[in-house]
């Protein structure tokens, strides 16, 4: 793959200070690379930090450690004057069509506020007309400029988030979970509504869902988090293809499969015990309190990431070569 790279996080923490003793680790060390043009899809359980990682990504919280570099700028090191460019690049949609959209202000306000903001068509008519073409690249029309939130259905007003967050003309969007808070009915025209902008405006997606399923659907290529790690990484069909970590397999045997023959002779994985809290992680690999092939070494040392086939990236001892032959890895490597 020779693609451009548009974004990268490289090493990228972000820990949350709870009163003066404890620290939750809702992002630790997380790296991965999104080429223009693509949807890049990051799937993971509830509180495994998919929203902090996305919220740091794009400046939103300041991070603990390590660099999100888009388009070649460090964004949390821009100047005061580069924010504003900055901002017009990269923009957020979110899961809550409710509780995003502020209830007092009609369409036309929510949609033309970041053009404000920004001093962009300072010409009524051209704001004005800027919002009509918004409207209806999102499936909505201009007789639903003056009409407030509640006037409209979850799917009605996930389609207004996203015009504004196309107001700016952004490059990159981040879509957090867009569509979960949704209909099932709804999901798939709002997820072809974004598959659809993605070609006409030549945008880059990181989309953040919790059902590997949807993710599949939209994306090109996904990383799998767990408990503020990145534990594979790949393409979405190689990821079904051949799943390496134990906690992706798991993740795709409690998806259903259409065909019923498939399904009834598939092994559900389920998995033991509770989600371990993120202020006090398991040591060695995080994953292992819950693995089906736990051994020893992961309690001791953190997996490294590694690429297992070309773009299939994983990280668990299982396809540490050295550690599977037997080797004494205590010597080559500081368990954490
Ligand atoms: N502002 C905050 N202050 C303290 N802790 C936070 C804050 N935001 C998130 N957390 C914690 O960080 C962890 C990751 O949360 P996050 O919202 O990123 O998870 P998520 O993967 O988006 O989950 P969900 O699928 O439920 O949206 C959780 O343990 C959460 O409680
Ligand atoms: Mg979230």
């Amino acid at each position: 793959m020779n693609q451009q790279v548009l974004l990268e996080v490289k090493h990228l923490k972000k820990y949350f200070q709870l009163g003066k003793q404890e620290t939750l680790k809702a992002v630790d060390d997380v790296s991965f690379q999104i080429f223009k043009g693509e949807t890049f899809g990051i799937v993971g359980e509830s509180g495994c930090g998919k929203s902090t990682a996305g919220r740091t990504i794009i400046g939103l919280y300041d991070r603990t450690e390590g660099e999100v570099i888009f388009d070649g700028k460090n964004v949390h090191t821009l100047k005061e004057k580069e924010k504003y460019a900055f901002y017009r690049q990269m923009q957020m949609i979110f899961q809550d069509p409710y509780a995003s959209l502020n209830p007092r202000s009609t369409v036309m306000e929510i949609i033309s506020e970041p053009m404000e903001v920004h001093g962009l068509y300072r010409k009524k008519q051209e704001k004005v007309q800027r919002v009509y073409e918004l409207l209806e690249d999102v499936g909505l029309n201009r007789d639903h400029a003056n009409r407030y939130p509640h006037e409209f259905s979850g799917g009605q007003r996930q389609r207004i988030g996203i015009a504004r967050a196309l107001a700016l003309d952004p490059k990159f969007i981040i879509a957090d979970e867009p569509i979960s808070a949704l209909d099932v009915s709804v999901q798939a025209q709002v997820v072809n509504l974004l598959k659809r902008l993605q070609k006409e405006k030549g945008l880059t997606f990181l989309f953040i869902a919790h059902d590997l399923s949807m993710v599949k659907q939209i994306s090109d290529r996904i990383g799998v988090m767990y408990l503020g790690n990145l534990v594979e990484l790949t393409t979405s069909s190689q990821l079904y293809k051949r799943p390496l970590h134990p906690y992706t397999q798991a993740l795709l045997s409690a998806n259903p499969i259409p065909d019923p023959d498939v399904e009834d002779s598939r092994e559900r994985i389920i998995l033991k015990g509770e989600l371990p809290s993120p202020i006090n992680p398991p040591s060695g690999c995080v994953f292992r309190t819950r693995c089906p092939h736990a051994m020893e070494v992961c309690g001791q040392k953190k997996p490294i990431w590694q690429e297992e086939d070309a773009h299939h990236f994983v990280a668990c001892h299982l396809y540490n070569k050295e550690i599977m032959a037997g080797k004494d890895y205590s010597q080559t490597a500081a368990s954490k």
